[in-house]
């Protein structure tokens, strides 16, 4: 990959009046975005504001979740071809909080997966263990299941042109982050597993990611790059990251 990437997954945090505010500094002091690209995914009622305060910017709009459905009888869904509409270019799909809180298994994330890309927008695809599964030795396996299933679903294809976030779930606003060893043994295995025909995926590591620590990290050969809980509802802290990936 050309260029590092930085997502800010703002979960379900913001008001118009901080969308202003937030958005506002981050055009302010970002880098020039040359070699490095960012996105934010604000929560579904602010992504049209943002692509108004973003147009021209060049930082990227991204959403947190989709339907699998394109359209049609689904309340409170919100489907791929409407985040195209509003200016999305990311998806996240398949976070630990939706597997974990709304049940999200493996298949259906697959789905969501392949509506994503089928509507153009390009998935986040989250993948990541358990502090039981890491204590048990089954990392790996963990991660094999999440990444086969989309690969069975979707082809290699689909996946070597993806981006792929590591998120190991006992790292996630824990402020327990990853060693930049753990993370890199893991986005290997992750590269390795669906890296196709020369074709390979963008990594993020994702789990408590802050300025003290973002360096460490986007050092690793493997570490493409963030995805960035907490810290990016900081302007400073979301700005230090995205330098650190320069
Ligand atoms: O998707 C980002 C995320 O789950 C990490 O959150 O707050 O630990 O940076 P945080």
């Amino acid at each position: 990959m050309s260029r590092s990437l930085v997502v800010g997954n703002w979960k379900m945090h913001a008001s118009q009046a901080q969308v202003n505010e937030l958005l506002g500094a981050l055009k302010a002091g970002m880098p020039a975005l040359d070699r490095i690209e960012v996105a934010v995914c604000p929560p579904y009622p602010y992504l049209m504001q943002a692509a108004h305060l973003l147009a021209g910017s060049g930082i990227a709009l991204g959403a947190q979740n989709l339907a699998v459905e394109a359209s049609g009888a689904y309340t409170g869904e919100v489907s791929g071809p409407m985040l195209g509409d509003v200016g999305c270019r990311y998806v996240i799909v398949g976070h630990s909080e939706r597997r974990r809180l709304y049940g999200e298994d493996n298949a259906l994330v697959a789905q969501k997966f392949r509506a994503a890309v089928s509507h153009g927008l390009v998935p986040i695809l989250c993948v990541g263990e358990q502090l039981a599964e890491r204590e048990a030795d089954a990392t790996e396996a963990v991660l094999a299941a999440q990444i086969d299933a989309v690969l069975e679903l979707c082809g290699d294809e689909a996946l070597a042109g993806a981006v792929i976030a590591y998120e190991p779930v006992w790292a996630i606003g824990t402020g327990r982050v990853a060693t930049p060893e753990q993370a890199q043994a893991s986005h290997r295995f992750i590269r390795d597993r669906v890296s196709r025909g020369g074709r390979t995926p963008t990594l993020l590591y994702g789990g408590s990611v802050k300025p003290d620590n973002a360096a460490g990290l986007f050092a690793q050969p493997d570490v493409d790059g963030g995805l960035i809980g907490g810290a990016s509802l900081v302007a400073d802290q979301f700005l230090s990251i995205c330098k650190a990936a320069l």
